[in-house]
C-alpha cells in the first residue's frame, strides 16, 4: 500500500475479469523456452512457472518479470507446489526425464515421466477444472495419452504438439531444399512424435502445386532424386541438436506458442497435434498419435483425415500399433 492509494481511488462495484492464465510446468530449458515465447509474443499477461524447484521456478519468473517494461507488463509468478495454478485456462507440461545414452530415444524416458506426472497431474486438474492441457514432455504422445487418464481428461483438452513439430521441420527441409519460403510449402507429417513419425507425400504442395504430379515417385524408393532422404534428416532432427546442446527447447518452444496462439485467435486454424484418434483412419483402439486437428480457444474441435496411399496408412497403423505397445506397458 502507498500514499499513491489516496489519488488513485476504487470505483465502486467493480469486479476484476481476471485475464488469460496459462501455467508452464516444468522450468527447465523447454520450460523456460516456451515461458519465453508466450510473453515474447504477448499470449499472455499471467504466467505461472510450476516447478518442484521453487527457488528455480521463482528466478525464472523474477528474470522474466525484470523484462516487465518490454512484455506489456505481465504477472509472472514460479510456483513449487501447484497452488498457485488455481483457475489456469491453459496449462502446459514440459516437466519430464530427459533422453540420455546413445539413443536418446523419446520411450526411454517414459517410466520416469509418468511418475512426474502422476504426482502433479490430479492436482493440477482438482485445480483447474476447465484447463485445456497441452502436453510436451516425451514421449510425448505416450505422455499424453497418460495425462488424459491420470488427469480423466476428454481428448479434445489433453492433447500434444507431437508432429506439429515434425511438420514444420518437414515443410523447412523442403523449402530450403527447393529455395522457396517455408511458407509456401503445406503438407503433414503424422504419427509418432518419434521414429515411426509417417511424411504424408502424397498431399506435399509447394506454392499450391502438388509435389507428387511433378515428381511421380516422390518419396518413395524409386524415386531418383531420393527425396526420402529427406526425411531421415527429420526423423534425427532432435537427436542431432540434443547430442550438440545436449537438448531442443527452441523449435518446441515456438510449436508451442504457434499453437496457444492459434487457440486464442480461435479461429480453426489447422495443426497438426497428438490426441487420442480412436475412429480415425480405421484405428481401433485408444492410442494418441498426430493428425491434423481444428484448433480452437476450447481445444479440438474437429480432426481432418488426410486422404493416404495405401503405404501411408499402413505406415500410420504401425505407428499405431508402436504407441499402442507402449501405452499398454504404462503402468497408470
Ligand atoms: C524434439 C523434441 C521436442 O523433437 O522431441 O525436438
Amino acid at each position: 500500500a502507498s500514499s499513491f492509494n489516496c489519488v488513485m481511488k476504487p470505483v465502486e462495484g467493480f469486479k476484476p475479469k481476471p485475464s488469460l492464465k496459462i501455467t508452464v510446468v516444468g522450468a527447465g530449458q523447454v520450460g523456460t523456452a516456451v515461458s519465453a515465447f508466450l510473453l515474447a509474443r504477448n499470449l499472455t499477461k499471467n504466467l505461472v512457472i510450476h516447478d518442484v524447484k521453487y527457488d528455480l521456478a521463482t528466478a525464472e519468473a523474477l528474470d522474466f518479470s525484470h523484462a516487465s517494461a518490454f512484455l506489456g507488463n505481465p504477472i509472472v509468478r514460479g510456483c513449487g507446489d501447484g497452488n498457485r495454478t488455481k483457475n489456469s485456462d491453459i496449462i502446459i507440461i514440459t516437466a519430464g526425464a530427459r533422453p540420455s545414452g546413445k539413443t536418446r530415444s523419446r520411450l526411454d524416458v517414459m517410466h520416469k515421466t509418468v511418475d512426474i506426472l502422476k504426482s502433479v497431474v490430479p492436482k493440477l486438474v482438482k485445480l483447474s477444472p476447465k484447463a485445456v492441457f497441452i502436453v510436451i514432455c516425451n514421449p510425448a504422445d505416450v505422455m499424453t495419452f497418460a495425462v488424459q487418464r491420470i488427469g480423466k481428461l476428454e481428448k479434445h483438452r489433453c492433447f500434444t504438439t507431437g508432429c506439429h513439430l515434425d511438420t514444420a521441420r518437414f515443410r523447412y527441409l523442403i523449402a530450403k531444399r527447393l529455395k522457396v519460403p517455408t511458407t509456401d510449402v503445406n503438407g503433414y507429417v503424422i504419427g509418432e512424435h518419434g521414429s515411426s513419425a509417417v511424411p504424408v507425400w502424397s498431399s506435399v504442395t509447394v506454392g499450391g502445386i502438388r509435389l507428387r504430379d511433378v515428381l511421380k515417385d516422390l518419396g518413395t524408393n524409386k524415386d531418383p532424386e531420393k527425396w526420402s532422404d529427406l526425411f531421415d534428416g527429420i526423423l534425427n532432427a532432435g537427436v542431432h541438436v540434443s547430442k550438440a546442446k545436449g537438448y531442443t527447447n527452441w523449435a518446441v518452444g515456438l510449436t508451442t506458442s504457434d499453437v496457444v496462439a492459434c487457440m486464442l485467435q480461435n479461429t480453426g486454424r489447422v495443426c497438426c497435434l497428438g490426441t487420442d484418434v480412436k475412429g480415425v483412419h480405421c484405428v481401433k483402439d485408444s492410442v494418441v498419435l498426430s493428425v491434423p486437428c481444428r484448433v480452437t480457444a476450447s481445444g479440438i474441435s474437429h480432426i481432418l483425415e488426410l486422404p493416404l496411399t495405401k503405404d501411408e496408412h499402413k505406415k500410420l497403423l504401425k505407428s499405431a500399433d508402436t504407441l499402442l505397445e507402449a501405452q499398454c506397458s504404462l503402468k497408470l
